[in-house]
């Protein structure tokens, strides 16, 4: 398969400067930071959980689908909603039900069979990409007729995968030929475009936007990730029993000694309901690509940074020796 061409449907592509999605992130992910994201012409995306309830939410949605309807500048980007279609969320119809209400443009889903979903989105012309860790839940998830993939690879924030971005993408290619997200370390300009090599279409990034302006993390946190590097994550699963990308500081701030923390067996149980709370207010998370994040900054100048940095590695390789030596056909 061609690993080059986009596969954005035009009415997508001709609303971002850059394919990035600003990644739904429990507790840090809220309205403001999913309006600055689309007006600074990438897709902004946030969990529906971080409404405290269903009519929260629908709030939140009638007002920034207002304020998108304001927004003056040139490119405008898509908003998205992240609902967890496992059956043990009580929200998800009601959820689903607003998402359809306020044609969510895009919808992602995460843990769970998208079929309910991919029907009532379709159903008035949105788009639906499925959270998958593994070759075999993409495969599972592709079954379902979703329009794209979210391939969590290594290092990333929140839940992470284990496969390296470029096996990964490679493997789904295989038998996907829908839209493909690459998640997981993309903090720079330079990381989307080495995505689209890879064959991806977008990137989520997660970890890149907890440290702006208009996240709704709390000020020590946005603090930690501008202090921190890829030494300070640690993978664990003795929190929730799925394994994360945890910030060291953070574990050792709540009384975990870092380096002896338990390996869990038995895999992650939804019921147990720990996955709330303390999991994610104080142990905080980030991906392998924190230490590219120096500053606490709104929204629009990172994303200002990233189209720069993108721009900068597409000029790079017209100019680069293999480049040209591949295209005159000298080696
Ligand atoms: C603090 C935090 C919370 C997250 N919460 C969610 C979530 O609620 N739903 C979800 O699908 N992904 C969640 N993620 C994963 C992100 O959507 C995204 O896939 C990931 O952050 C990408 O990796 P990066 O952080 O290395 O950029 C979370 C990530 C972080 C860092």
């Amino acid at each position: 398969m061609n690993s080059q061409r986009t596969r954005l449907p035009a009415a997508l592509l001709d609303r971002l400067a850059l394919p990035v999605i600003a990644a739904p992130m429990f507790l840090v992910s809220g309205p403001a930071l999913v309006e600055a994201a689309c007006r600074a012409g990438i897709i902004g995306a946030l969990p529906a959980a971080n409404a405290r309830s269903s009519e929260i939410l629908d709030r939140w949605l009638t007002d920034l689908t207002a304020a998108l309807a304001r927004a003056r500048e040139p490119q405008v980007g898509p908003w998205a909603v992240n609902l967890v279609a496992h059956r043990s969320n009580a929200r998800l119809q009601d959820d689903l039900a607003l998402c359809v209400r306020h044609r969510a443009p895009i919808v992602i889903t995460a843990l769970g069979g998208p079929q309910a979903i991919v029907e009532a989105v379709h159903g008035y012309g949105g788009l639906v990409f499925a959270d998958v860790n593994t070759p075999e839940y993409a495969a599972k998830a592709a079954r379902f007729g979703v329009d794209g993939l979210v391939l969590v690879c290594a290092g990333a924030g929140g839940h992470t995968g284990m496969i390296a971005a470029p096996a990964f993408v490679a493997s789904v290619r295989e038998f996907f030929d829908g839209m493909l997200v690459v998640a997981g370390a993309m903090s720079t300009g330079a990381a989307v475009r080495s995505a689209q090599i890879l064959g991806a279409d977008l990137v989520h990034m997660g970890t890149r936007f907890i440290a702006t302006d208009e996240s709704l993390a709390v000020p020590d946190y946005k603090q930690m990730i501008v202090d921190s590097a890829s030494r300070d994550i640690v993978c664990t699963n003795a929190i929730t029993g799925a394994w994360a990308n945890k910030l060291r500081p953070s574990l050792a701030r709540a009384g975990l000694d870092p380096d002896r923390l338990e390996v869990r067996r038995g895999g992650f149980d939804l019921t147990r309901g720990e996955d709330g709370g303390k999991a994610w207010k104080d142990l905080w998370s980030a991906g392998q690509g924190v230490g590219q994040i120096k500053a606490i900054e709104p929204v629009r100048t990172v994303v200002g940074r990233l189209r720069d940095e993108y721009a900068a590695a597409l000029a790079a390789e017209l100019t680069d020796p293999w480049m040209q030596r591949h295209r005159l056909g000298t080696c």
